[in-house]
């Protein structure tokens, strides 16, 4: 192969990406976006290629999760505050579950840009071309509003890092302290996982009581007063993402500087195809979303050409085939894995497969199917003797009413009430935390079944 150059994926076939009008103007954006600051560091990128490594072996668990698409209207602190902070919570159950380390990546600070299963959307017997994420035009439903307009670039890094910055300071600025255990809750979660989460924190509150009795304190043990928090995102705005990718200086690689992982969507994993070569040459961890149409063949070819050097962390599995088919397909896969003897780490994004339309018109995803995907997946790794290595959901703090179903439940009726998603619909903060209790409930048993066997 030919040494890879961050602009290589201009001559490759593109799907998804939006033919902008105006070649000026997206040159003049494309020069500004170059000289800005990445948003995060190689070494970084590096570490949390380290984590993921570890949750590919079974010794730390991915968390990933956020919007479906950040939105420019609902930028706020107090959103990105909530996510944070359900995160956090669902973290806190999760490692009490595993007793492993759980890493913390969020959909955010660059999750703009979406693929769509239609170039265009007919309302009322108008045509317009699909919305595809704030960074490249608007939900409206105008002609105007749906021509991509490449400036949209610039309003998104601003956004990102903006994102980040505040990221940044919760996660090492005392809010993620975890002697705050308690104060992590929201108002609008329901009172059943309430009192569970409220009995898991009074148990860490009494084990960091005794160590700083032993003299263990957070002035003294930096793991206790702050967490690393990761950003992640589809990497399918390709001007967007080479005009960010930086040469790392101290070890001659190139690092993506939009975010610390990427992931190449379901829609855009050609092994031939542009988005595959512009993640081939970054060295960030990298994402692959596998759906019910990924070959063994396919997969065996973009594993050797996503991670040709075999390195643990560098590939993730993004397994989302939808409730009821995970049994068909993730063997098959897993058996194409084994076969090559790669290292991956495979991660569960129940999400994606188990979009349904409601009667009343809304898309939502029943509470049940994200759950039993999540189960299934638990289940074919058991029998396979691999390793399930994290989670992957589109998720919000808020209170929205977008998924049905839950202990606090939402029903096709309610659906109205608070939708607020720019794209596909989130589980809201209850049922975020609910699902980390039935998550954790896996792990708690997989981590019996392992020292059982090991027991002989
Ligand atoms: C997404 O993660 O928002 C997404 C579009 O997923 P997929 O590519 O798996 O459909
Ligand atoms: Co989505």
């Amino acid at each position: 192969m030919t040494e890879w150059q961050k602009s290589n994926w201009r001559s490759k076939p593109r799907v998804q990406m939006p033919d902008y009008t105006d070649p000026a103007a997206l040159a003049q954006v494309e020069a500004q976006l170059s000289k800005y600051p990445p948003l995060v560091f190689a070494g970084e990128a590096r570490r949390l290629k380290q984590h993921l490594g570890a949750a590919g072996r079974g010794e730390a668990f991915l968390l990933q999760g956020g919007d479906c698409a950040e939105s420019f209207d609902q930028f706020s602190a107090d959103a990105i505050r909530d996510t944070f902070k359900v995160m956090l919570q669902m973290a806190m159950v999760l490692t009490y579950g595993a007793k492993v380390p759980v890493i913390k990546v969020g959909r955010m600070a660059g999750q703009f840009a979406k693929p769509r299963s239609a170039p265009t959307e007919v309302v009322d017997g108008v045509e317009l071309p699909s919305y595809r994420g704030d960074i490249i035009n608007e939900l409206a439903f105008t002609p105007e509003a749906r021509v991509p307009d490449p400036k949209k670039m610039l309003q998104a890094y601003t956004q990102a890092a903006a994102t980040l910055n505040l990221l940044r300071a919760f996660s090492t600025g005392g809010f993620a302290d975890m002697s705050r255990v308690h104060s992590w809750t929201l108002g609008f979660t329901n009172e059943q996982d309430e009192q569970k989460y409220s009995e898991i924190a009074d148990r860490i509150q009494d084990t960091i009581d005794f160590m700083a009795a032993a003299g263990i304190t957070a002035d003294t043990t930096h793991e206790f007063s702050t967490v690393e928090f990761y950003t992640s995102h589809e990497a399918l705005l390709l001007e967007y993402e080479e005009a960010l990718t930086r040469l790392d200086s101290t070890s001659g690689n190139w690092l993506a500087g939009s975010g610390h992982m990427l992931w190449i969507g379901d829609r855009t994993r050609q092994p031939d195809g542009a988005h595959v070569e512009f993640c081939r040459g970054v060295l960030n961890p990298i994402g692959l979303k596998c759906g019910p149409t990924t070959t063994a063949e396919d997969l065996k070819v973009l594993m050797s050409k996503l991670n040709p050097e075999n390195e643990e962390g560098r590939l993730t599995l993004i397994a989302r085939f939808g409730a009821g088919k995970v049994a068909e397909h993730l063997p098959r896969l897993i058996k194409a894995v084994n076969e090559e003897g790669a290292k991956v780490t495979w991660v569960c994004d129940p999400m994606h497969g188990n979009t349904i339309k409601s009667a009343t018109g809304y898309k939502t995803r029943p509470f049940d199917a994200v759950l039993r995907e999540v189960r299934e997946f638990f289940g074919v790794h058991q029998a396979e003797g691999t390793i399930p290595g994290g989670v992957h959901f589109e998720m919000t703090g808020l209170d929205v009413t977008e998924c049905t179903g839950g202990v606090r439940a939402v029903t096709e009726e309610n659906l109205s009430d608070r939708y607020h998603t720019a794209c596909d619909p989130r589980l809201n903060a209850s049922q975020s935390l609910e699902l980390a209790f039935l998550v954790a409930e896996e792990l708690t048993n997989l981590r019996r079944n392992r020292a059982k066997r090991a027991a002989g």
